[in-house]
């Protein structure tokens, strides 16, 4: 097979938000308790953060981490989580029917983002609570001092407000499975409320009304009008969730869940035109993609304890997904999707970041592993920012049950002018046939490939586990070249690749 692409330096989509490469951290199963936090692990700091899972982060350069929840949010006491550990109350997770010790909490997870160099994201309970809470909670993170609540944070042990700029409305208030779950013109009027009350304190926040919980609820795409209609000059993002699944492990389908997702962005940004439009309104909103990922190896395993039959454990193993060759060539056509949809998408948050659906998995007192797909997460995360090249692609093409004509090539491409660099993402949805892809670079100076990385692997159901952590991992691709301004590449059937060209 066939494809060619031209990157030109007049044509690009935007300015990538480094914002898009974020991730997020739930109260649920070993996401915190023994993912982050774990005071007896021999890696832990003097904070009881494990130092592997701090480094496996690190590395991945992640700009923003969202917390707590998710649906844990919904009904969570911010207030349990502060104050002398051994004081804290053991609260009934509703969300995920576990108990909550609440050893960790806002200061502890502030501390823990200082250590790894990434920014708060912090979501404000809309389910079970309101106004009053998410002013309260504000204050306590964002005030100087003098005030009841930064009073009691500087009391805490923290003198200086984290200053935290982006916060969410609630989490998938659309959702019957939600605590507190409310009609798009009911969570409309709350979230309203609620932004004018924290931008009362602060004007320069960047806050985040929900949007839809995926593209199959019934209420989409009328949810994102109606609580638009209600919040548009209040709020600088809509929240959009999606989640990726393959039970019936039919790859070719499964790959084509990418076009889904991007005529999910499409129909939301429309609808974000259109209120605008209504409003008369100067004011933009984005999208803020604040969970997606693949989801569904573990659903069956989790079923017993999401019945609640296991009584309320503390931190039961749960949404535990252990990470296929096959997942990497969906997270690859994913961030392919968030770099081309650059123009509207500006925060995206893989869910979640350890142990739960997430790119690092631990073992309690043991190592820690990078899983199959933080090789595409990182590969973006790090070499992807800059410009968004608009990229005209010539491949064939198939139809699949989740959208037609899904190229079989499919290419994003960075221009980072800082760097002088250009760098391509390129995933072969062929499962038999190779790709030789011819990619013209126009107005950009002769270059040459500086790194070229290719995941491919025999076996598309191949993991990584605590016994074989390099099962499935990148290695240093061959014939990669630039000629007269033409890139070549050949992607072996069902391969992700990564290669970049200094200009
Ligand atoms: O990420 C797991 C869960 O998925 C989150 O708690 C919720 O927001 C979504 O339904």
């Amino acid at each position: 097979m066939k494809a060619s692409a031209v990157a030109n330096k007049e044509f690009t989509i935007a300015k990538i938000d480094d914002r898009v490469y974020g991730a997020f951290l739930e109260h649920l199963g070993r996401a915190i308790y023994e993912g982050i936090y774990e005071p007896d692990h021999p890696t832990a700091d003097e904070n009881g953060m494990r130092g592997d899972v701090a480094k496996l982060v690190k590395d991945l350069n992640v700009p923003v981490v969202r917390y707590p929840g998710g649906n844990f949010v919904s009904a969570y006491n911010w207030e349990d989580g502060i104050g002398p550990r051994e004081e804290r109350p053991v609260r009934l997770d509703l969300a995920w029917h576990t108990s909550e010790s609440n050893h960790v909490g806002i200061h502890e997870f502030a501390d823990w983002c200082a250590t790894v160099g990434t920014e708060m994201m912090l979501a404000v309970n809309l389910g079970s609570r309101g106004v009053d809470e998410a002013r309260n909670f504000l204050e306590y993170v964002n005030h100087p001092g003098g005030s009841y609540w930064s009073d009691l944070r500087i009391k805490n042990g923290r003198k200086e407000p984290w200053n935290v700029k982006l916060w969410c409305l609630g989490n998938e208030m659309d959702g019957p499975w939600q605590v507190g779950h409310k009609d798009a013109a009911e969570y409309g009027k709350l979230a309203a409320n609620t932004a004018r009350a924290m931008r009362m304190f602060d004007k320069s926040l960047e806050l985040i009304v929900c949007g839809s919980s995926n593209a199959d609820m019934p209420s989409y795409p009328d949810w994102e009008r109606i609580v638009l209609e209600h919040t548009y000059d209040h709020v600088d993002f809509i929240s959009l969730h999606m989640y990726f699944f393959n039970p019936e492990k039919e790859t070719a389908n499964f790959l084509t869940m990418a076009e889904k997702l991007d005529t999910y962005i499409e129909t939301v940004a429309a609808t974000i035109k259109q209120v605008k439009a209504k409003k008369r309104s100067k004011h933009d909103v984005y999208i803020c993609f604040d969970e997606w990922n693949v989801w569904y190896h573990s659903k069956e395993q989790d079923k017993k304890l999401l019945g609640g039959n296991s009584g309320w454990p503390h931190a039961p193993g749960l949404l535990e997904d252990v990470y296929n060759f096959e997942d990497v060539l969906m997270v690859g056509l994913i961030l392919n999707t968030f770099i081309r949809r650059s123009d509207v998408v500006k925060i995206a948050c893989i869910a979640q970041l350890v142990n739960v659906i997430a790119p690092i998995m631990t073992e309690k007192g043991g190592p820690a592993w990078a899983q199959t797909i933080y090789y595409p997460y990182y590969f973006a995360s790090i070499f992807g920012r800059g410009t968004a090249l608009d990229l005209k692609v010539d491949s064939p093409t198939y139809d699949g049950r989740y959208g037609d004509n899904a190229a079989y090539v499919d290419i994003s491409g960075v221009h980072d002018e800082e760097g002088s660099t250009l760098t391509f993402f390129l995933v072969n949805r062929h499962g038999t046939e190779n790709a030789d892809v011819e990619l013209s670079l126009q107005g950009f100076a002769t270059g040459s490939v500086i790194d070229h990385q290719v995941m491919t692997h025999p076996n598309l159901e191949a993991t990584n586990t605590a016994k074989n952590q390099d099962e499935v991992k990148p290695r240093k691709g061959e014939g990669a070249t630039v000629v007269d301004g033409k890139l070549s590449v050949t992607l072996p059937p069902y391969s992700y690749q990564m290669v970049r060209v200094k200009i």
